[in-house]
């Protein structure tokens, strides 16, 4: 059984994309949300980022699902799974494989912005399990929660964010979002969060920074999608990669250095952009969390944290919490 739902539109994107990048160049300094990475190119270069040796996230937290899905799914006790930023691959399968050995599983919604990655991926899933009611969505998470089939009759839900998603918001932002989660799951639900945690800031850094460049391409990449979508004319090779470690907000920032001075034009906002010799635009954080600080900001949000787990090297953690 397979539906797709579509939140946002081709125009709807194109007016966000719009609003983000006049309000970002134009500010001092400048910013570009990260959201804007991930079109054909920058998702595959990201999928290419989950396999370097230099970057652990992905391979810790599957460590994790590998040994604790069926805990995971026991503890949950839901028979649908919601995941936010989906996925649908190895992770999102362990989990799913777990529910089902439970005997409740009934429901999988895949939730993403990008419309036909999301398609693709649930009906395979669909595919894989005969049965299985599987609601896509397509949305912004962060803005179309309301939107969700959750909360309605039916039994516990598990609402998953992995990878640690909620690790490209800022505390302000990331707290809202989580009472918003909150706010759409009843009593009984569970939420399961993966977080990246902090470590050693040169493995943190080399993460961000790895030595063959793909994470420099994807980065460098929103240029290209600003480029092609909005009819821009950046020399992406014109401003270097740069990935930096902030230890006073434990978040790691990406940015794009301006090589020179130079001149941009963005031709469908009528927008001309001076970029001076050095200067940096922030693309992405990537914050990087402890136990007591999650732990806190989970019961700020109103849920009651039951659960860590960690890989055995202790870099990421998955945890749940109860409505
Ligand atoms: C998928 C957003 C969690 O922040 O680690 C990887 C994205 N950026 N390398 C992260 C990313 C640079 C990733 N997230």
């Amino acid at each position: 059984m397979f539906r797709i739902d579509r939140n946002l539109t081709a125009d709807d994107l194109d007016k966000a994309l719009r609003t983000d990048v006049a309000e970002g160049l134009t500010a001092r300094p400048k910013r570009l949300p990260p959201k804007w990475f991930y079109d054909e190119r920058g998702s595959s270069l990201f999928e290419e980022i989950t396999a370097l040796p230099e970057y652990y996230p992905t391979r810790a937290e599957r460590a994790i699902l590998e040994l604790r899905a069926d805990e995971i799914a026991a503890a949950a006790g839901a028979e649908a799974l919601i995941e936010l930023g989906s996925g649908s691959g190895v992770k999102t399968r362990l989990l799913l494989d777990a529910m089902r050995r439970q005997g409740r599983l009934t429901r999988f919604v895949p939730v993403d912005v990008s419309g036909d990655f999301l398609d693709s991926s649930a009906r395979r899933v669909a595919d894989d399990y005969p049965g299985l009611d599987v609601h896509a969505v397509v949305g912004d998470f962060e803005e179309h929660l309301g939107l969700l089939p959750v909360g309605g009759e039916g039994g516990r839900q598990l609402l998953a964010v992995l990878g640690s998603t909620i690790g490209n918001q800022e505390p302000g932002p990331r707290a809202a979002f989580l009472r918003d989660v909150r706010g759409v799951l009843r009593p009984g639900d569970s939420l399961l969060l993966g977080a990246d945690l902090v470590k050693d800031p040169a493995r943190l850094v080399a993460a961000y920074d790895d030595a063959r460049g793909v994470t420099a391409a994807f980065n460098r990449n929103v240029l290209a999608v600003i480029n092609h979508r909005l009819g821009a004319d950046f020399d992406p090779d014109a401003f270097d990669h740069v990935a930096r470690w902030n230890a006073e907000r434990e978040w790691i920032e990406m940015r794009l250095r301006s090589r020179a001075a130079q001149r941009v034009r963005i031709a469908d906002l009528d927008l001309e952009v001076e970029f001076a010799p050095g200067e940096e635009t922030r693309t992405e954080v990537s914050a990087k969390f402890r136990r007591e600080g999650l732990t806190a900001e989970l019961e700020g949000a109103g849920f009651a944290p039951t659960h860590w787990w960690t890989d055995p090297a202790g870099d990421f953690a998955l945890t749940l919490a109860d409505v």
